[in-house]
């Protein structure tokens, strides 16, 4: 673990911070209000090396470490976070998974244009219906034998209009979910794709959002990126690397902001003295600084991990996201404040900080979308409950058969959609069939079974080869208590009982009287 910029690394920091002062600073108050897209600088970026950071040179790229590319996002984020923004869509939404993905035709046809900036990438995944929930896309993709047929729109989209190489993903299978969608390279000019008009925004102005219309757009065959399927992998990975250039732009925003404010506060004098020698301010800013190294930590190492090729850094990635833009916000906040009167006006840019910061905390997933992702990671997948594919039987018989065939262990186990006498048939059938009884918390609180029989997570846990729940609606405190049997089987009157989705196989019907049969038959 090394704590210390390398030289290499400090000279870039140094150049590339020389270049946004002299080219890019000039242009923010025009770019801002105009809301245009910095086309001249981007195309100098690419001139210099910046839009292929760390893609290997044989593609045109210049194989600097991902520690490096997230550094040298920051710096330019502290002069312009429109062009960090710009810079990091183009590396990590477009020209990442075309390298990651692309067959070695793709890579050699569109790579090096991409990584020279000779052309700008961009990235469709966001719609109307799929923002946070990206796998509910309704863009669509037939296969038309030589071609492949979109329509649909997408929106929200950076560079829309600007970028020549856009990676989109469409639905090319709806009945799969998310493993039904696949990702497309789609060039601009392509007929029937088209673009609506740009949104006029809060904040990051030069970096414009529109929408992407496909309207019978016919896309090459051989423009499918990665598998038919696919394309919910291609876009989750990446957003995670993506998720690291948003984390180092906020980061740029936060340190740049909290500096300016530094100065401030030593020159500017009240009741006689320098703002800095008020303790209610100064403390604010050594909590302020201890957030931004900490962020800063977080997104280096998330950084490291992508350098030594860990596999998956979503949630390292989640992390340094979450908290580079919480403290950007927090600290652009606190800057416009301290400022005063000279921090709302235009003519520092503290208010275009504060407008900068609120979208790192929204695009490429939100806050809330980065707490899924960490508490997915600490709680694994538990923290949703997973849903099978629950086949439905028609009758008693069916169900007979299936138990006969499953010799085993197995628990008879009821809810409050049985009576007393329900539970006596369970017992019943337990003592036939050499097994367990139990119940839920509901009918064990209604006193229609013994305490001890309770199943779920404020009971037993239970693992017999059959777990037969009968009249039991599934509230997930019992799925927790029986979820490694098995074989579920669900008995309930009603077909929407959640019961179903963690079963592998339904009966609907009356509990009382498919007990009666099954007590009859085996
Ligand atoms: N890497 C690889 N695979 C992943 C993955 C990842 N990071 N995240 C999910 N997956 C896989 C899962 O393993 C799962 O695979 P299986 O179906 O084979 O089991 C599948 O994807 C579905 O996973 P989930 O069930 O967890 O997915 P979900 O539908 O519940 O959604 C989500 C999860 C985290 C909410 C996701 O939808 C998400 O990240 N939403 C936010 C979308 C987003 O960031 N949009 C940004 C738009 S682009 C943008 O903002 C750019 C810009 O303007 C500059």
């Amino acid at each position: 673990m090394n704590f210390d910029y390398t030289e290499e690394q400090l000279e870039l920091k140094a150049q590339i911070r020389a270049f946004c002062e002299k080219e890019i600073a000039p242009e923010l108050r025009q770019m801002d209000d105009a809301q245009r897209y910095p086309i001249r600088t981007m195309k100098m970026l690419g001139e210099m090396g910046f839009l292929g950071m760390p893609f290997p040179k044989e593609y045109g790229g210049r194989e600097l470490s991902y520690e490096t590319y997230v550094m040298i996002i920051e710096e330019i984020s502290k002069i312009s976070a429109s062009h960090g923004v710009a810079v990091q869509t183009h590396h990590a939404l477009a020209t990442w998974p075309i390298f990651t993905y692309g067959t070695e035709e793709q890579k050699k046809k569109y790579l090096p244009d991409l990584t020279s900036g000779r052309k700008i990438g961009a990235f469709g995944l966001t719609e109307p219906n799929a923002g946070t929930d990206a796998a509910m896309q309704q863009t669509i993709a037939e296969d038309k034998g030589d071609y492949w047929l979109l329509n649909g729109s997408k929106m929200f989209i950076s560079g829309a209009g600007v970028a020549d190489i856009y990676v989109v993903m469409a639905m090319t299978d709806k009945t799969k979910g998310n493993h039904g969608i696949s990702a497309f390279i789609v060039e601009k000019g392509t007929p029937g794709f088209t673009f609506g008009t740009n949104e006029d925004k809060l904040g990051i102005r030069g970096s414009t959002v529109a929408e992407l219309l496909f309207n019978n757009c016919k896309v090459p065959k051989e423009n499918l990126l990665y598998e038919e399927g696919k394309g919910f992998k291609v876009a989750m990975t990446a957003l995670d690397v993506g998720r690291l250039g948003i984390a180092a732009q906020a980061l740029g925003i936060a340190q740049e902001a909290f500096d300016r404010t530094v100065h401030y506060m030593k020159h500017r004098e009240q009741f006689g003295k320098p703002l800095s020698s008020l303790q209610a301010l100064s403390f604010t800013m050594a909590e302020l600084e201890t957030k931004i190294e900490g962020a800063r930590f977080l997104l280096y190492r998330a950084a490291a991990h992508l350098d030594q090729g860990k596999k998956d850094i979503s949630v390292a990635a989640a992390k340094a996201k979450l908290a580079c833009s919480t403290v950007a916000m927090e600290t652009t906040l606190k800057a416009v404040q301290f400022h005063g009167g000279y921090g709302y006006i235009k003519d520092l840019p503290l208010e275009r900080y504060m407008r900068d910061a609120k979208i790192t905390e929204i695009y490429e997933g939100t806050s809330e979308v980065m707490k899924l992702v960490i508490s997915g990671g600490i709680f694994g997948k538990g923290a949703k409950h997973e849903t099978k594919e629950v086949q439905m039987l028609d009758k008693a018989e069916d169900l007979k058969t299936l138990i006969q065939e499953h010799v085993g262990s197995i628990c008879w186990s009821g809810g409050r959609g049985l009576t007393k006498s329900g539970f006596e048939k369970l017992q019943k059938l337990a003592e036939k069939t050499g097994g367990d009884s139990g119940a839920s918390r509901g009918a064990v609180r209604a006193g229609l079974a013994p305490e001890d029989k309770q199943v779920g997570l404020t009971g037993r846990t239970v693992a017999p080869e059959v777990y037969v729940a009968v009249g039991i609606s599934g509230m997930t405190q019992h799925l927790a208590g029986m979820k490694g049997s098995g074989l579920i089987i669900a008995i309930n009157r009603n077909p929407q009982a959640p019961i179903f989705t963690a079963a592998d196989y339904g009966l609907v019907g009356d509990a009382e009287e498919i007990l009666d049969q099954l007590l009859a038959s085996l």
